[in-house]
């Protein structure tokens, strides 16, 4: 039970005329150690819910629990440093705040800020430079000389330079090409898979729902339509029907198949497993 929350509202501009209710009783539970996408539509409040988790934004009313810290709406929270170090958040678009004359001096900022020294943070920036698989000779030089993709894993390393337990990534692979999209996404599974962190990523793409994530959270007009096993999710066709969710390209043509009078096994989540399900079926009617 590492993150929790107990019916967490958060109203924008309260008590003015431009009061918005974004999220409304939301109850969820992510799970330590898995990899979560939290999916729905623009507007729906996916945003604002993540933004909750390192306290960027506060509950209007109702209670989080982050890694043991109680967060409570009316309740100045404490310890806010430390969880900021704890809880990594990147921004939609990161690349936009890189401030500093060097991708050194951005990258141990936050390490420094929190009190490590400039030697142990230059040290660190050199283990994230790899983790991120940025060459080392970019350490010296401006963010401004790198392309979007390359700036983007510089904010990341950033935020990995900070040792967070839990990732939170906006929209991480908004705008980029297929290409850097896929080894972003490797980039949050050996950080889920090899160094244990706990992974949100907020997305739009059903791909990498299904071929990276273990769970996933819908929401829906600011609440928690539901959070289920991402399999488990992409098995219900009416669901993402009804949700306006097209599936991954493989579990269309399942369905697709199925209309056709197929009858395959329900998982089938890969182009290997689904070619052998309808190979079997194919021989069987010969
Ligand atoms: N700072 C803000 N002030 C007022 N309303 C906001 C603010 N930020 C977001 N909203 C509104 O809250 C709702 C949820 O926004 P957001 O969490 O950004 O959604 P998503 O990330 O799912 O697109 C939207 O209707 C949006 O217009
Ligand atoms: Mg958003």
């Amino acid at each position: 039970m590492s993150i929790l929350f107990e019916k967490v509202s958060h109203t924008y501009s309260p008590d003015t005329p431009f009061s918005y209710a974004a999220l409304t009783d939301v109850d969820l539970e992510i799970t330590e150690g898995k990899m979560t996408a939290i999916i729905g539509a623009t507007g729906s409040g996916k945003t604002t819910l993540v933004q909750h988790l390192n306290a960027l934004l506060l509950p209007t009313s109702g209670k989080l629990t982050i890694l043991e810290r109680v967060i409570e709406a009316g309740v100045q929270p404490k310890k806010l440093k430390s969880l900021r170090k704890d809880v990594g958040l990147v921004f939609q678009f990161p690349e936009y705040q890189l401030f500093e004359e060097t991708i050194l001096k951005d990258i141990i900022f936050g390490p420094k800020n929190f009190g490590v020294s400039e030697e142990d943070a230059i040290q660190k920036a050199r283990e994230v430079m790899k983790l991120v698989d940025l060459d080392m000779s970019y350490l010296d030089k401006s963010p401004l000389d790198l392309s979007g993709g390359q700036k983007r894993r510089v904010a990341i390393a950033g935020i990995l330079a900070m040792e967070p337990k839990v990732l939170v990534l906006d929209e991480p692979t908004a705008g980029l090409d297929p290409q850097g999209s896929q080894q972003m996404m490797g980039l949050f599974r050996k950080l889920n898979k090899e160094l244990n962190k706990t992974v949100l990523i907020v997305t739009h793409d059903m791909e990498h729902v299904l071929n990276y994530c273990d769970e996933v959270v819908v929401v829906k007009d600011g609440k928690i339509f539901c959070k289920q096993d991402v399999k488990t999710f992409f098995k219900q066709e009416s669901l993402c029907e009804e949700l306006n969710i097209l599936p991954p390209a493989i579990v269309q043509l399942r369905n697709a198949c199925l209309k056709c009078g197929m009858n395959l096994p329900d998982d089938c989540f890969t182009v290997d497993e689904l070619a052998k399900a309808i190979s079997k079926q194919v021989k069987h009617h010969e």
